[in-house]
């Protein structure tokens, strides 16, 4: 007889079957970043449509926000499927640049932007510089005018709004490092002419991470279109309002995904009418369920009454789980279909307590040489993984049914060369 309570192993999504990424594991070494190209373009044109449907007639763009992974190949696909770039940095400016992107589908955010990364977004001529800081917008329209040029830029608003995720995940809340109060937002649409190098023709807005409550973006919506009008009655031409990214993903069975066409109603419905063109910044929503970091046991042992799994994947290569206390749904690819399901702790090779992939993961019985997929890992993993304790980060292979053999290496895992001579 089954136990009703008896813990279930996670399902493997079905674009990253257990068998394809056995054969690229096999392949390609462990551990590995491994992505599916069908979903990547499945959730782009997800969010695309529900965007689309509750537009009507209303403008809007998506900018992929290139810091949850900027792998060039995925920039190149998101590119085909019609994203800008959202981007914070100068590294993820050339980035992408180099996709060939047009220059004026390129919004640069960031809360401490250095003068050569100004610099250069103006020498790019990008669509939209989101200032941040009142002193920012005195150092830019001095440097734009300096050469020659008047900045689009977008004022970055804190909101105020609380998105009800993990504290670390929160931008929009009051006290935070981000955007600008209210009263500076309007302080600078008042100062125009004392700023004469920019051109303030939007307002921008990022509510936090991983948002899957409702009425966050009613929330924001309307507090930013209240700003939108007393801009404009300011005499600021706003013609823009981006209200960032933050579209949240179910990582586990317990967890909500965001209903991307009601964020979509909520946003839209309120801003109809307002002749602003939308922009959204999508980073998670995008690439996160795409792709599972691949792993493969070391060792197991029992401590303290705790079912230990030692992987070869660690906290250097997905710090989520450490940093945010995420958790990552894993499964043990080539189990058998009726095996008895326990509770493991997946831990890493790194010397600290910290270096979890999972704490009490409902798992098959493994050993030695099996694998492991760890779900949900496209956004924030490889992108933020590190050389901690020297050791080379993970390859990132494609899966794409125009590849021969059905996949390509997007990135070579680094070597213990890269790792010393760097
Ligand atoms: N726009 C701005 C201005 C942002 O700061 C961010 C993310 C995004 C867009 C994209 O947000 P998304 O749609 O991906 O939620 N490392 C954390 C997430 C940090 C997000 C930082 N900003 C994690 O692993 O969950």
């Amino acid at each position: 007889m089954s136990d009703a309570n008896a813990p279930r192993a996670y399902p493997q999504p079905d674009w990253l079957p257990a068998h394809t990424l056995t054969a690229i594991a096999h392949a390609a070494g462990t551990p590995c970043y491994v992505y599916s190209r069908e979903r990547v373009e499945s959730n782009y044109a997800r969010l695309h449509d529900a965007f689309a449907r509750a537009a009507g007639a209303q403008r809007f763009a998506v900018y992929y926000a290139v810091k949850a992974n900027p792998n060039p190949a995925l920039l190149r696909l998101l590119l085909a499927q019609g994203a800008g770039f959202d981007v914070v940095s100068v590294g993820e400016l050339r980035a992408a640049l180099a996709t060939g992107a047009d220059p004026a589908r390129i919004v640069f955010a960031g809360v401490g932007k250095r003068d050569d990364e100004l610099r250069a977004a103006l020498e790019a001529r990008i669509g939209w510089i989101n200032i941040e800081n009142v002193e920012e917008a005195y150092v830019l329209s001095d440097m734009a005018l300096g050469l020659g040029l008047r900045a689009r830029v977008a004022l970055r608003v804190n909101p105020g709004v609380d998105p009800q995720t993990h504290a670390y995940l929160a931008t929009g809340k009051a006290g935070s490092k981000f955007g600008l109060s209210v009263e500076d937002t309007l302080m600078l649409a008042r100062s125009r002419d004392a700023l004469p190098g920019l051109r303030i023709e939007g307002l921008h807005v990022h509510n936090g991470s991983t948002i899957t409550q409702r009425g966050v973006f009613a929330q924001s919506t309307r507090v930013m279109l209240d700003l939108v009008a007393q801009c404009r009655a300011l005499g600021a031409a706003i013609q823009a309002l981006d209200m960032g990214g933050g579209f949240g993903v179910s990582y586990g069975p317990d967890q909500p995904d965001a209903d991307i066409d009601a964020m979509a109603r909520e946003i839209l419905s309120l801003s109809a009418g307002s002749g602003l063109e939308l922009h959204l910044e999508p980073g998670r929503y995008l690439i996160a369920d795409a792709c599972a970091l691949v792993t493969r046991v070391l060792y197991t042992k029992t401590n303290g009454g705790l079912r230990y799994v030692i992987v070869d994947a660690a906290m250097n290569d997905l710090i989520r789980p450490a940093l945010y206390q995420a958790r990552h749904m894993i499964v043990a690819l080539n189990a058998a279909a009726d095996a008895e399901i326990s509770l493991c702790e997946v831990v890493g090779p790194v010397c600290e307590s910290g270096d979890f992939l999972g704490h009490a993961v409902p798992l098959a019985p493994v050993r030695r040489g099996d694998l492991l997929a760890v779900n949900h890992a496209g956004a924030y993993g490889r992108a933020m993984a590190s050389n901690y304790n020297l050791r080379p980060r993970a390859a990132e292979v494609l899966i794409d049914p125009d590849a021969p053999g059905g996949w390509r290496m997007i990135r070579e895992r680094e070597n213990l060369k890269d790792v010393l001579e760097r």
